[in-house]
C-alpha cells in the first residue's frame, strides 16, 4: 500500500486550513477537514444513522443537494452511482471547499451558487432532492418546501431539520371552532418557534419546528413520510397536491405576465 509522502500531506493540510473553517468533516486523502467539530465526526456519524434508507444503487438517478455545504452528501450520492449530482449553496466559501474536495477525490459533481428560492430557474426535476439542515435557516421555510415540490422534486426527498419542543404528535381535526383555543396548547400540536435574535450563536437560525410541525409541513407541501430513521431525518416521497383555485401554493417567484 502506498503511503502519503510527508511533504504532500503537509501541503494538503495547509490548503485545507486555507479553505477553512469547515462545517463538514471530510477525509481528503486521509486528512480530516474539521477534526474538532462540535458535533463530533459530522456528518459521517449522522449519515451512519440513516444511510440505509437512501437507495444503495442510484444508477441513472439525478440528485439535487440543496445547501450542499462542502459536498459530503453530494459526493456520497455520486459514489452510489448517481448519473448526475448538482449541489447548490448560497455561500461561496463552502462551494470552494466542495469543489476542492470533489476534485481531490475525483468525484464528478457540479456545484453552483444558488439559493433554494431560485430552483425554478433550473427547469429540471430530480429523482432525489436532499434538503438537509437548511429549513431552520430560512425566514420563509414553508415556501421553500412548496418550491421544491413544485419545481425540483420528482420522487424522493431526504430531509432534515433541527427540532425543538415536544416530540409528541396528535392527530389534528379537519377543522376547529373559532372559540376552540385549547388544541393550540397541546404539546403535540404543530408549532414553530421563531428566533427573533439568535440561537446557538447563529443569526441565520430563524424557525425551529417541533416534531408535529415538521411532519405537518412536509405533508402540507405534498411529501409523504416514507421513513423516519432518526429524530431529525425523514425520507419523503413526492405526492400530488390539490391546486387551490387561485393557483399553486407557491406565490414566489411571482407568476410572469399572463
Ligand atoms: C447547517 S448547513 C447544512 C449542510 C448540509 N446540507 C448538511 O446537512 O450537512 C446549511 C447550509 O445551507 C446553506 N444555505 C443557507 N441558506 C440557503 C439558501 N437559502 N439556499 C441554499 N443554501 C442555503 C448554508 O450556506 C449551509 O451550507
Amino acid at each position: 500500500m502506498l503511503t502519503q509522502q510527508p511533504e504532500r500531506t503537509d501541503q494538503l493540510q495547509q490548503r485545507i486550513e486555507e479553505l477553512g473553517p469547515w462545517f463538514h468533516n471530510m477525509r481528503l486523502a486521509g486528512v480530516e477537514t474539521a477534526p474538532n467539530h462540535f458535533l463530533g465526526d459530522y456528518p459521517a456519524i449522522k449519515f451512519a444513522a440513516f444511510r440505509h434508507v437512501v437507495p444503495q444503487d442510484l444508477s441513472g438517478a439525478t440528485v439535487l443537494d440543496i445547501g450542499c455545504n462542502a459536498g459530503f452528501y453530494s459526493m456520497e450520492m455520486k459514489r452510489r452511482g448517481a448519473e448526475r449530482v448538482l449541489g447548490i449553496d448560497t455561500d461561496p466559501h463552502y462551494l470552494r471547499q466542495a469543489r476542492f474536495a470533489a476534485e481531490l477525490e475525483g468525484v464528478d459533481v457540479e456545484f453552483r451558487r444558488m439559493a433554494v428560492w431560485q430552483i425554478a430557474e433550473l427547469g429540471e426535476k430530480f429523482d432525489l432532492v436532499i434538503f438537509m439542515g437548511v429549513l431552520y435557516h430560512l425566514r420563509h421555510p414553508l415556501l421553500a418546501l412548496d418550491l421544491i415540490h413544485e419545481h425540483a422534486a420528482r420522487d424522493l426527498m431526504l430531509f432534515q431539520t433541527m427540532q425543538r419542543g415536544s416530540r409528541e404528535t396528535i392527530p389534528v381535526d379537519e377543522d376547529y371552532e373559532f372559540n376552540q383555543s385549547a388544541p393550540f396548547d397541546e404539546p403535540g400540536y404543530p408549532k414553530m418557534h421563531f428566533i427573533e435574535k439568535r440561537y446557538s450563536h447563529d443569526e441565520t437560525n430563524w424557525w425551529v419546528p417541533n416534531r408535529a410541525c415538521t411532519e405537518a409541513m412536509l405533508r402540507s407541501a405534498g411529501f409523504s413520510i416514507e421513513a423516519h430513521p432518526e429524530d431529525e431525518v425523514y425520507l419523503c416521497r413526492w405526492q400530488p397536491v390539490e391546486t387551490p383555485p387561485d393557483g399553486p401554493h407557491c406565490v414566489y417567484p411571482a407568476r410572469g405576465p399572463e
